[in-house]
């Protein structure tokens, strides 16, 4: 939820630092600080983001740690920012997580000047107690650890220790490898400008990092951990001349789509090729599969579910991750859990998945994040291959995650034998036709912005939808109150009469998914519902079929069980230009951060 840096090397460590930090922003953006080790220890930060900071340009140092914040503990003011420090302001800490046992820690460091709120401040003063108990920084944090529980990640300095330490509890730290010097990120986008060779530190790792490299100690003892090289670059994680990454990214998506495509459809055999590692027995003996997710993950679920029924026997249940219960008298044997997270970090996922483990369920995580926590703790995972995903709102990876449900629904079908040999290929061919059906999407962005324009002051916007519509008109009000604010709610089209269509005025927009795959013949009569309420309505419907009941209509290339999908990548342009209208936030919304590790 917040973001970590660190550097140590030839650089100025401060502008490595504030690099980092503005490249993690989108982790946590209420106050943000760095810790500069020279002759002293100098602590700066502040509430507000990172380009408020001030670093005097005298500041030479060459190394530190630094930190963005999404506050839980405390509000974001300037104590509260990170980092902390113990009561000589020797040490300082930067930490991502919950400390869950503060309180009583607080109370058991009773002689120490705390001035923050945060339960941060807890860990430099353990470590001062253990420093002056006579242990060096590194054994001095392996004891304070001890007594922590939680979850975290921590970097921590000294004004004499020449390095950084840094350890890792369920949540994510990386430590990058350069040239000229050594990096630590909560992820690779931290410094991939200056490196793209990295290590993953695992659960109970404690690291110290100096100019010239890493050693790793995990329970007392030496480990190694490799390092690797990530396949995307600085290129990637800019904004490539887009006002903001939300907007760049909802261009990609023809690109991350042919990434998550390419080679996992054999053309000749007419099936999906997934690098699949679940046994083929386990796979045929299954009769349940549970999808555990969060927000937009969650709606790719829904969508699944709606795309796997039809293809397999199994039956699919899609479950919030937070509400993800096992009940006694499952068969935990044939069922499949998979969980849908684009960060791999978050932590409600995280927990639905340990449930299912510890009931001895076998898990199957599709995730955009290679190195991620989930990766570390799933049976097997699949990669949606979206590339770095910067903006708060998830978009390039809704449709990429969906697209490797969809092929691992004919996967799995094919195994089983419960896929006519024709649906399979009508599917498939939908696949490979999705990067340009969303191409002639994104080419049509005048004719939304327009809309939008037309309609960003309403009072509030409705999204009806059935069947794959549905999970579309979640997704899609989803989108517009996170970047907007502006009241959206998605509702199943049927639905609107029970009760709904009381909200329903002329200044209350519904946008109606009439798509294939949609049952659009029966939403039709709820567009009616609508229009005679005077309430606009913008249909969605398939090129060449104009709906007359609609005042306005957005044609979608026709795309069979797919087209819905496509829908959503209009719906993402309305909500951004919506958010443009109104001037708003739109790579980082007020409240919100990405990556939510925190339950
Ligand atoms: C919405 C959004 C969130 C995430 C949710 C799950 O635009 O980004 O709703 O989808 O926090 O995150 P992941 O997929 O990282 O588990």
């Amino acid at each position: 939820m917040c973001g970590i840096t660190g550097y140590i090397g030839e650089h100025t460590s401060s502008a490595v630092l504030k690099t980092g930090l503005q490249n993690l922003e989108y982790r946590g953006y209420d106050s943000a600080g760095i810790a500069l080790v020279g002759d002293e220890l100098q602590v700066y930060k502040q509430q507000g983001t990172i380009d408020g900071l001030s670093i005097p340009t005298t500041e030479t140092a060459t190394h530190g740690i630094g930190h963005t914040r999404w506050s839980t503990h405390g509000e974001p003011t300037d104590e509260n920012a990170h980092p902390h420090t113990d009561c000589s302001g020797d040490v300082a800490v930067v930490h991502n997580g919950i400390i869950s046992n503060y309180d009583d820690l607080k109370q058991e460091l009773g002689g120490h000047l705390f001035e923050s709120e945060t339960d941060t401040e807890v860990i430099p003063h353990l470590i001062e107690e253990e420093l002056t108990a006579g242990a060096d920084l590194r054994a001095a944090v392996m004891r304070a650890l001890t007594r922590l529980e939680g979850s975290f990640a921590i970097a921590v300095t000294h004004v004499e220790y020449d390095g950084i330490v840094a350890a890792r509890q369920d949540s994510p730290l990386v430590i990058g490898h350069g040239d000229e010097g050594m990096y630590l990120g909560s992820d690779v986008t931290a410094f991939v400008e200056y490196t793209q060779q990295v290590s993953y530190l695992e659960d109970g790792d404690v690291a110290h990092i100096d100019a010239t490299g890493m050693t790793v100690f995990n329970d007392g003892e030496r480990v190694t951990r490799s390092v690797q090289t990530v396949d995307w670059d600085a290129t990637a994680a800019g904004k490539a001349g887009h006002d903001h990454y939300m907007h760049k990214e909802i261009h990609e998506q023809p690109t991350a789509l042919r990434q998550a495509i390419s080679g996992r459809i054999d053309e000749l055999a007419g099936h999906a090729t997934l690098e699949v590692d679940l046994r083929d027995a386990f796979l045929e003996s299954i009769d349940e599969i549970h999808i555990v997710a969060c927000g937009t993950s969650y709606h790719a679920g829904l969508y699944a579910k709606e795309l796997f029924e039809p293809l397999t026997d199994v039956s699919v249940r899609v479950d919030l991750a937070s509400e993800y219960r096992v009940h006694d008298g499952h068969d935990t044997q044939r069922t499949l859990v998979i969980a849908v997270t684009q960060s791999g970090e978050t932590a409600d996922t995280l927990t639905a998945i340990r449930q299912a483990k510890s009931c001895g369920m076998t898990t199957l995580a599709i995730t955009n994040t290679v190195g991620s926590t989930i990766t570390r703790e799933v049976d097997d995972a699949l990669f949606i291959k979206a590339g770095p995903e910067i903006g708060v709102a998830a978009t390039k990876t809704f449709v990429s995650q969906v697209t490797i449900l969809a092929l691992f629904g004919t996967y799995l079908s094919r195994l089983r034998g419960t896929l006519a040999a024709g649906d399979a290929a009508d599917l498939l061919a939908n696949i490979r036709q999705l990067p340009s059906a969303v191409q002639i999407v994104l080419d049509a962005e005048s004719q939304i912005q327009r809309l939008a324009s037309q309609y960003a002051d309403s009072e509030a916007f409705f999204f009806i939808g059935r069947a794959l519509g549905y999970p579309v008109a979640l997704e899609s009000a989803l989108k517009l109150k996170e970047i907007s604010y502006a009241h959206a709610e998605g509702f199943a089209a049927g639905e609107l009469k029970h009760g709904p269509l009381a909200l329903v005025t002329e200044d209350t927009p519904v946008i109606a998914l009439l798509n294939s795959g949609a049952i659009a013949d029966q939403t039709r009569t709820n567009v009616k519902e609508v229009e005679a309420r005077g309430g606009p309505v913008v249909g969605l419907t398939t090129t060449g079929q104009p709906d007359s009941f609609c005042r306005h209509t957005i044609e979608i290339p026709e795309l069979g069980r797919l087209e819905p999908l496509v829908s959503n990548v209009a719906l993402q342009l309305f909500a951004y230009h919506v958010a443009n209208e109104l001037g708003r936030s739109i790579d980082k919304p007020r409240n919100l951060a990405k990556s939510v590790t925190v339950e």
